[in-house]
């Protein structure tokens, strides 16, 4: 669900550039995103905490990659890295496996409940972590993407990430309903690992702790979005909030 992108997410792409990935030579634009040119390139990267409507923030680290030649390489985050004339990138170097394998284990201690971390670490070997768990029944692993989803896309930051490590959560403002959040679960769809809870029932949907009842559509019946999400809608696009009470379908 994609209402708005508030800035580009790498504004300086120019020109095509050459760069050498796994040892292909490729083209891509200048200073997008290198994630994006390697998977533009069939490769596939992992990722968590990266979405294409976002400006990219490298929190969870899984898209590491390998630049330079040998023995001056580094690891780097290909979303928050450019792409640039001359790169040499390696996707699953030796060193850049061992420090995905490093990246879940230390997932897997943060939320080891969270089925996507443990197949993501189960496909590549990880079935235990040395690192110490603090919840056993913690499921969120930190990535941001709720939050940032709020702010970025929605607009209007009805959560946000407190606390510091170990006790950092994602919460609402002094931890009550959140009297900015409109309903629309956008930051529910969004996570990875299905941490946030809502319930639809009876034309109501819960989230955050508050109730919003739902739009039918006035040709069909079916539920739409709760009034406040298209209130929300009316606001941005100026349009009468009429004008979103027919479904999709309906239209
Ligand atoms: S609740 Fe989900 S989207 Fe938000 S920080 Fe936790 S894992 Fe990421
Ligand atoms: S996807 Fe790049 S750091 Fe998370």
């Amino acid at each position: 669900m994609v209402w708005r992108v508030s800035e580009e997410v790498f504004p300086t792409i120019s020109e095509e550039v050459i760069l050498t990935i796994n040892g292909i030579t490729v083209r891509a634009p200048q200073g997008q995103s290198l994630l994006v040119t390697v998977r533009d390139h069939g490769i596939d990267i992992p990722t968590l905490c990266y979405h294409s409507d976002l400006k990219p923030e490298g929190q969870c680290r899984m898209c590491v990659v390998e630049i330079g030649e040998w023995p001056r390489t580094r690891l780097v985050n290909s979303c928050t890295y450019p792409t640039e004339a001359g790169l040499v990138v390696q996707t699953h170097s030796e060193e850049v496996l061992a420090a995905r394998r490093m990246v879940l284990e230390l997932l897997r201690a943060q939320a080891p409940a969270a089925e996507l971390i443990k197949q993501m670490a189960a496909a590549m070997g990880v079935y235990e972590t040395r690192f110490k768990i603090s919840d056993p029944e913690e499921r969120c692993i930190l990535c941001g993407l709720c939050v940032r989803t709020c702010r970025d896309i929605v607009g209007v930051s009805a959560i946000s990430m407190a606390s510091r490590t170990p006790a950092k959560e994602v919460v609402t403002p002094f931890k009550e309903a959140s009297e900015a959040c409109i309903g629309c679960g956008s930051c529910a769809f969004v996570c990875p690992t299905d941490v946030i809870p809502y319930t639809e029932k009876e034309g109501v949907r819960t989230i955050w702790g508050r109730n919003f009842e739902l739009q039918a559509c006035t040709v069909c019946g079916n539920y739409i979005a709760p009034q406040y999400q298209l209130e929300h809608w009316a606001k941005i696009t100026g349009d009468p909030v009429e004008m979103f009470f027919v479904c999709r379908d309906c239209r």
